[in-house]
């Protein structure tokens, strides 16, 4: 990947960590329903591209140890900051694309609101690697929308959201230096459409699930067979 982009990414979640606020949005709504996919035996997950640690800590509550990577180190800061009480995290600063995947270590390998960043086709090949026989891969990430029946989901997702932000964001007073963030890093984020993700995710993970969700969102899950050599 070209390094000015993965540079301007580090920059703007630099930028992003300093007015975290801890609210609601279209990513933790979804937790539940990702920690229902974890394997029932989870010992280790490494969470690619933690950010502040929201899902990481929920995950170290009911596994052994989690390996929690983000290319901001302000990311981390406050992911370190707000994980006091977890021993069991493993917060690391580091660019997944440089990362030394360790063969069949992990029981799941979770990443939320992330892999649009990142050029998916070649980094599944070593998320499976990583995966211990049975264990899962779970992926929350961004939907383009590109057509009408796209489009008409947001008939029920825009008043939703509307809905949700004034009951569970009441706490939150957004400074105009958050929403120039923001702002900014929108300017240059780029998401799959459905077709591309069913593409890519179905054609290099044999029997996984795509499924599109509210909120602009897709999940892939994804068991490595047992008998899968990665
Ligand atoms: C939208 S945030 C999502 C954070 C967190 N998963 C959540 O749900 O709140 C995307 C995160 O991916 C991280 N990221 C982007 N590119 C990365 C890369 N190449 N390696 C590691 N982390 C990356 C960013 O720094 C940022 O914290």
């Amino acid at each position: 990947m070209n390094e000015s982009l993965t540079q301007k990414i580090r920059n703007d979640f630099d930028c992003i960590a300093l007015y975290d606020q801890q609210g609601w949005n279209h990513n933790n709504h979804y937790h539940r329903f990702l920690l229902k996919q974890l394997p029932a035996e989870c010992k280790t997950v490494l969470d690619i591209g933690c950010g502040t640690g929201e899902f990481s800590r929920l995950l170290a509550k009911g596994v052994e140890r989690v390996v929690a990577i983000d290319l901001s180190s302000n990311m981390v800061e406050v992911a370190k900051q707000r994980s006091r009480q977890f021993a069991n995290i493993d917060f690391q600063v580091a660019d997944v694309l440089q990362w030394e995947f360790p063969d069949e270590k992990f029981d799941a390998v979770v990443s939320i609101a992330t892999l649009h960043h990142l050029p998916v086709e070649s980094l599944l090949p070593k998320l499976k690697a990583a995966l211990k026989p049975g264990g899962k891969l779970v992926i929350l990430d961004l939907l383009e929308h590109e057509n009408l029946r796209d489009k008409l989901g947001d008939f029920v997702a825009v008043p939703l959201n509307w809905l949700f932000q004034a009951l569970k964001n009441r706490h939150i007073q957004q400074s105009s230096s958050a929403a120039a963030a923001m702002r900014e890093h929108l300017r240059t984020d780029k998401y799959l459409t459905w077709e591309q993700a069913r593409r890519i995710y179905t054609s290099e993970l044999r029997r996984t699930k795509v499924r599109k969700h509210l909120f602009w969102r897709y999940s892939v899950v994804w068991e490595k067979p047992a008998a899968l050599a990665a």
